[in-house]
């Protein structure tokens, strides 16, 4: 008989399953999966450097969305966050994409909701959608094109220059691309908490601390802070400034795992992380990591492998229209 219901218990999304050796035999067991079954691992920037270490290709979003449209493996295992896999998924539906931990979202994505999104087209007839890749696919189908922070300013310079455009989710970079392109486009004010999380005083006090240091702001960071930084861009545009700017020092207003690629490509150089501060808001937090790329591991990699569990599957329905505006971007840009 059974006595007790556990109801508050939920999809896991993720297995742990204990791996007997250590982190090199790890590596060498999911090297071992990926040639078995034709997989391919790929990583974002901010992901743990064991990670990036043991992957196929790492890169910013962009790249990741061009590696996945082109691949011909027939696993691809996404480490990085939920809407990265549904990218990849959308782009090869065909493949079966794996992602190591299904908790991995986005504060981001989660800040546009496709109702609301849906709702407020209603409310604005005529306005096409630009919309940053950090979205949910039931975003992207509402959307007209895609945008990463790599591609964002080259992709809204094509769009006729009397169009009506909404921009989402992100209110900083919508902001800057408004500045540096001269539209007006309608911002929503979604954010990310790890990049909103920088401030202008932080930055001022590593500036006093090393005067010759470039300061880098990820597109996603607040206005002022982007008004001090000598480089914006995506995370690889920073790290192609910095490898064609050697024997520098560079203050990094992004998040904390780019510095493992930073640091192996430019060993000459000195990167010096912007530590994050508590917002006005109170937002409680010590540290300039997105704690959703750190819930992949080698060990929920190696088992999302073995078991071929948990896919990343994508509605049909929702998956047609998805599509279209991530391919109008890789055209455009
Ligand atoms: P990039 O496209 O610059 O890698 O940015 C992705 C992201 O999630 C930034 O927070
Ligand atoms: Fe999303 Fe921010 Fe994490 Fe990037 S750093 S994946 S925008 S929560």
């Amino acid at each position: 008989m059974l006595t007790t219901v556990k109801t508050e218990w939920k999809n896991q999304g993720f297995i742990d399953e204990p791996f007997e050796g250590n982190n090199e035999a790890l590596k060498a067991a999911i090297r071992k999966l990926c040639d078995e079954k034709k997989a391919i691992i790929l990583a974002h920037y901010y992901t743990v450097g064991e990670i990036q270490e043991v992957a196929d290709f790492i890169g910013d979003s962009l790249a990741l969305a061009r590696k996945a449209a082109n691949t011909d493996a027939k696993i691809i295992v996404m480490c990085g966050v939920h809407f990265m896999a549904e990218t990849c998924k959308l782009l090869s539906p065909e493949k079966m994409v794996l992602c190591p931990d299904l908790n991995a979202g986005c504060s981001l994505a989660d800040s546009c909701k496709a109702e609301d999104l849906k709702k407020f087209k209603d409310e604005h007839p005529g306005y096409q959608v630009v919309s940053y890749v950090n979205t949910t696919a039931a975003v992207k189908a509402l959307t007209d094109v895609v945008v990463t922070s790599g591609n964002a300013k080259k992709v809204v310079d094509q769009l006729p220059e009397d169009a009506n455009i909404i921009f989402g989710p992100d209110y900083n970079l919508g902001n800057y691309i408004n500045e540096v392109t001269g539209r007006k486009m309608l911002l929503w004010n979604g954010g990310c908490h790890v990049h909103e999380r920088f401030s202008p005083a932080a930055i001022m006090k590593l500036k006093a601390e090393y005067p010759k240091a470039v300061v880098m702001a990820h597109l996603e960071c607040k206005g002022p802070v982007l008004a001090m930084a000598d480089v914006k861009g995506s995370t690889a545009d920073m790290l192609k400034y910095a490898q064609s700017h050697g024997g520098q020092q560079f203050i990094v207003a992004t998040e904390a795992g780019i510095l493992h690629e930073l640091q192996r490509t430019c060993p000459d150089c000195e990167f010096i992380p912007v530590p994050p501060e508590i917002t006005e808001s109170g937002l409680e937090c010590s540290c300039n990591e997105c704690q959703y790329m750190k819930m992949n591991t080698l060990l929920k990699i190696y088992n999302t492998l073995k078991y071929e569990w948990p896919t990343v599957d994508v509605d049909p329905a929702i998956a047609q229209d998805a599509v279209k505006p991530i391919q109008r971007m890789l055209e455009l840009s």
